[in-house]
């Protein structure tokens, strides 16, 4: 291989978090043109090394080499600069400005050139034309779906002329169709000899997308593979550093009594007449595309948006939450999609996130019972495989998927009888994934009413019993999970 090939080097990279190994002497090299995937289970070290890269956190040893040339000392602006650009896993972008302003950002002036902002507006305009990108350069960030803010902050880093992105999941909050879409445009930077290396904890992408796999497991590179070399087995087995025999848990329980009802049930603009009934011990899936209404109805049922018209009713009796703590009260557990608007404080550790707003139930007199607290608090822990470098660990510090873990663990000490998902195991990876599964389905044996909203269609069509698709806020169709399939449920979804 010849030199200049070789785009990226990290050479013994070793990293620790006060006395704790994060990464050990990882290894990894990256061609130009490369689209290498990045795998491991959560708090595998992944998003650690993509810092190390960025300079964001400086490794205790080894050395990073990009375009022949080390990195070591450099601040974050320099390495920027020098062509490397991240896409973080949560997304970096100033709601309040324009597409065009947040691709320009901070960079208002070009090879010594002012741009005002019609020459921001100019240049986004052009290269979105260039990409085929239909989107409105003057529109406010906020007012864009997540797939949108997501091409915006990629189309940053190719206006910065970034020979080298990293991507961070990626795709967690696409839907399908988006992703097909990413897809094209991550094979366009490829073919414009952009370097990318992504994370995710999607096989069919790991394998669709990439040239070359690496996997780290517990701060340690296990090694590179070509996709000939692994299939997605072989290739989780190595994540996990044991044998796993299938990717969804089976068991058959009874479905019970009838538990909730919704009777023609609006909430405009999001949806509107939903009919749909939930028993004990079922699961109900509930699938569309992202901004189909799906969330929407999540959020009346647990009382955080106010229904237009329509009724509801749990176990026989009128029902109309006024807010979350009525929807708890009665019985009602909510998972949302967005750990940030969840409520997670960043600041305390995973006892306290997890018991947040349970505190009347460890409550003795005028005292919390901390000793009771801490010990629901590890058991769900063990229960949900937790991983924390040591007690006490501040949530800010956990990654990704073991902060969703914690969020579910929250919802499960409150001990609901109607369960509401909305995407729980996104950003999770395959092992832990495989232990939520497991543990829906031992909340759906003891009797608990689960309605899950997922855009992960074989996720979705494992878990349900029955399946009701929803598009553009209207209910297209329902199907048992023996009449489901992908193409039939987008089918009805792109309708
Ligand atoms: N600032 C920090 N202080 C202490 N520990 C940290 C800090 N940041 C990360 N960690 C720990 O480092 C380990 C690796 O975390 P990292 O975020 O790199 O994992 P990841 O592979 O990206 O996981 P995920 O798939 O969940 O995103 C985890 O155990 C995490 O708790
Ligand atoms: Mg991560």
């Amino acid at each position: 291989m010849a030199m200049q090939d070789c785009l990226l080097k990290i050479k013994g990279i070793s990293l620790e978090f006060s006395g704790t190994p994060i990464l050990k002497s990882v290894n990894l090299s990256l061609n130009q043109g490369e689209i290498h995937a990045l795998v491991g289970e959560n708090g595998a070290g992944k998003s650690s090394l993509f810092k190390c890269i960025l300079g964001i956190i400086s490794p205790s040893q080894g050395e990073i080499i990009f375009l022949n040339e080390s990195l070591s000392g450099y601040p974050i602006r320099e390495i920027l600069r020098k062509g490397i650009a991240m896409i973080h896993q949560e997304l970096m972008l100033i709601p309040e400005l324009t597409v065009a302003e947040n691709i320009f950002l901070g960079r208002e002036s070009i090879a010594g050139k002012r741009m005002g902002l019609r020459e921001i507006n100019e240049a986004t305009s052009d290269l979105f034309q260039e990409y085929e990108l239909d989107i409105p350069v003057g529109a406010f960030v906020k007012d864009l779906s997540i797939a949108h803010q997501q091409i915006i902050e990629i189309m940053r880093s190719v206006s910065q002329k970034a020979c080298l992105i990293l991507m961070d999941e990626p795709t967690s909050s696409l839907t399908e169709k988006e992703v097909i879409f990413f897809k094209q445009l991550i094979f366009r930077l490829k073919s414009e000899g952009i370097s990318i290396v992504f994370t995710s904890h999607k096989m069919d992408e790991v394998f669709g997308f990439s040239d070359k796999i690496s996997v780290l497991r517990d701060g340690e590179m296990v090694g590179t593979f070509s996709k000939v070399e692994v299939n997605p087995m072989s290739l989780v087995q190595k994540m996990v550093g044991r044998e796993m025999k299938d990717f969804y848990p089976k068991a058959l329980s009874e479905v019970g009594q009838q538990i909730l009802r919704v009777d023609d049930l609006s909430c405009v603009p999001h949806f509107e007449h939903v009919n749909f009934t939930l028993c004990a011990g079922e699961v109900l899936g509930l699938s569309g595309l992202v901004g189909a209404g799906r969330s929407d109805i999540g959020q009346v049922l647990f009382g955080i948006k106010k229904k237009t018209s329509g009724q509801m009713s749990l176990k026989g009796q009128a029902y109309n939450p006024e807010n979350p703590s009525e929807a708890l009260q009665a019985g009602l557990g909510y998972l949302g999609e967005d750990r940030k608007e969840m409520g997670i404080i960043p600041e305390m550790n995973i006892t306290e996130n997890m018991s947040l707003g349970l505190l009347d139930t460890y409550r003795k007199f005028f005292f919390v019972d901390q000793t009771r607290e801490s010990a629901d608090s590890i058991d769900m822990q063990a229960q949900l495989s937790i991983h924390s470098a040591k007690e006490g660990q501040r949530i800010q510090n956990l990654s990704g998927g073991n902060q969703q873990k914690v969020l579910f663990g929250r919802i499960l000490l409150n001990n609901p009888e109607v369960l509401i998902l909305d995407e729980p195991t996104r950003g999770i990876d395959v092992m832990s994934k495989f232990e939520i599964y497991t543990l829906i389905l031992a909340l759906k044996k003891q009797g608990k009413a689960i309605l899950l909203i997922s855009s992960d269609l074989p996720e979705l069509l494992a878990m349900s019993d029955r399946v009701i698709v929803i598009s553009k806020g209207k209910q297209m169709a329902e199907m048992t999970r023996e009449e489901a399939s992908p193409e039939k449920i987008l089918e009805y979804a792109l309708h």
